[in-house]
């Protein structure tokens, strides 16, 4: 674990705003019949006085998170593989013209994207670190290298393979501290023509929703348009487009290009504009957002200490990582949510990291209903709560936390 006192991309002074103190990594489940210790970090974050981009202060060792045994499946949501369906399709409609273009994905996770790629018959490789989704997305018949993405890589992909017309990673870019080393990479292997291709959640919505619980030991980086259009210009990149996106509450896709190779659209300007006057990275406006985090923690301890005296169960649903800070700062253990479920097989019978709440298969969920079910994965709200109908139906509430605490 390093210090990071200055910006890891620019140098300039970090203007440290929140700290939520020792946290667990979020992804690392505790085996209850272990005696393995738990690692924990300082979880804090800090705006760059020059470039703009939002950090964290410390990193973790990327071994630590993205491991053989990494827990996060892609693949499990519906309105995730129905999202990255839709934008292959769009890569092999727009990009990949020539029948021997490629593309490379960097966090391909269990080939969520990949496998549409694949089906076409098309030239694509994974990047995965992670051996556990690495072999799943195998095991699917997709190309993955089980590597980090980073300089070394890219070059010796490029000597093997050739140029990528595309290189796109989806919840992953903003994973990566060493972001000079992946710029170097892609200078290596991407197309003179190319486009670098990358979605991440939205500071603009992180701080319009109070969702905090986004940051956590994986989410390095919080990106805006600002601060990546000057990330991209600091390494010899130009940002040439950002479409929102409505998955995990609010992302951008950014388009990267040689500079001059594509026209900007003028959707860059346009959020530029807005994210000014929306004053996202103003120090008073990151203030607020510290004081609005505990606001929430205070709701939200206090409805569930409501639920407990009354006598009311409450069960969590979705061991996402976020809920690891959520749970952890607001000091919300056992004894306020019995337990949660999840639909991945390797946290079933885990503990949550730090707050050890157990989890459990969905099958739980059901025998008997909670009176309440505190939504940790509110990011898949309207998957669940469509599959999950017959709850509500026999009475049964659910707990919101973003936007403030709520229930349904
Ligand atoms: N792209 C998938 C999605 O959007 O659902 C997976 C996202 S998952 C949150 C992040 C993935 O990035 C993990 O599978 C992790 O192993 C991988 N990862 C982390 N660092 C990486 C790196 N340097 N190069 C490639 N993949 C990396
Ligand atoms: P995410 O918010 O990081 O995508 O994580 C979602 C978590 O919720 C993941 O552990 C899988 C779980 N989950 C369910 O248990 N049931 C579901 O229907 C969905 C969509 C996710
Ligand atoms: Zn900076």
């Amino acid at each position: 674990m390093t210090a990071t006192p200055v910006c890891r991309i620019c140098g300039g002074t970090l203007h440290e705003f929140f700290d939520f103190g020792r946290q667990p990594i979020a992804d690392a489940f505790v085996d209850p019949a272990g005696e393995q210790e738990e690692f924990f970090h300082r979880l804090a974050v800090g705006m760059c006085t020059s470039c703009t981009m939002v950090q964290l202060l410390e990193d973790v060792p990327r071994e630590r998170m993205f491991r053989t045994d990494y827990p996060y499946l892609s693949s499990l949501s519906s309105a995730m593989r129905e999202h990255f369906r839709t934008t292959a399709r769009h890569f092999l409609d727009t990009e990949l013209r020539d029948a021997n273009d490629l593309l490379v994905e960097f966090g391909s996770n269990d080939g969520i994207m990949l496998d549409t790629v694949h089906r076409a018959g098309r030239r694509h490789l994974g990047v995965e670190p992670s051996t556990d989704v690495a072999e799943a997305a195998a095991a699917k018949g997709i190309r993955v290298r089980n590597a980090f993405f980073e300089e070394e890589t890219a070059a010796d992909i490029a000597d093997r393979e050739g140029t990528a017309k595309v290189i796109y990673a989806a919840n992953t870019f903003s994973h990566i501290s060493y972001v000079d080393s992946v710029f170097r990479g892609v200078d290596a292997l991407l197309a003179p023509d190319g486009v670098f291709v990358f979605e991440d959640p939205y500071m603009a919505d992180i701080i319009e929703r109070t969702s905090f619980d986004q940051i956590y030991d994986e989410h390095f980086y919080f990106f805006s348009v600002r601060s990546v259009q000057a990330m991209a210009a600091h390494h010899g990149f130009e940002l040439v487009d950002a479409a929102p996106l409505p998955v995990h509450g609010g992302e951008i896709r950014y388009t990267v290009a040689r500079p001059g190779v594509r026209v900007p659209s003028p959707a860059v300007g346009r959020f530029l504009e807005r994210e000014k006057a929306a004053r996202i990275a103003e120090p008073d406006t990151l203030a607020r957002f510290g004081a609005h985090v505990d606001e929430v923690r205070d709701a939200l301890r206090a409805q569930l200490e409501r639920c407990r005296d009354q006598g009311r169960t409450v069960v969590g649903y979705g061991a996402t990582a976020k809920s690891s800070t959520l749970t952890n700062y607001c000091g919300i253990g056992p004894d306020l949510v019995s337990f949660i479920v999840d639909s991945t097989p390797a946290k079933q019978g885990k503990l949550s990291p730090g707050s050890h709440i157990p989890v459990r298969a969905p099958e739980a969920f059901s025998r008997p209903y909670p009176d309440y079910a505190l939504l940790f994965a509110w990011n898949h709200a309207e998957e669940i709560m469509r599959k999950e109908n017959a709850f509500r139906e026999q009475g049964g509430r659910w707990i919101l936390y973003v936007p403030g605490v709520h229930t349904v």
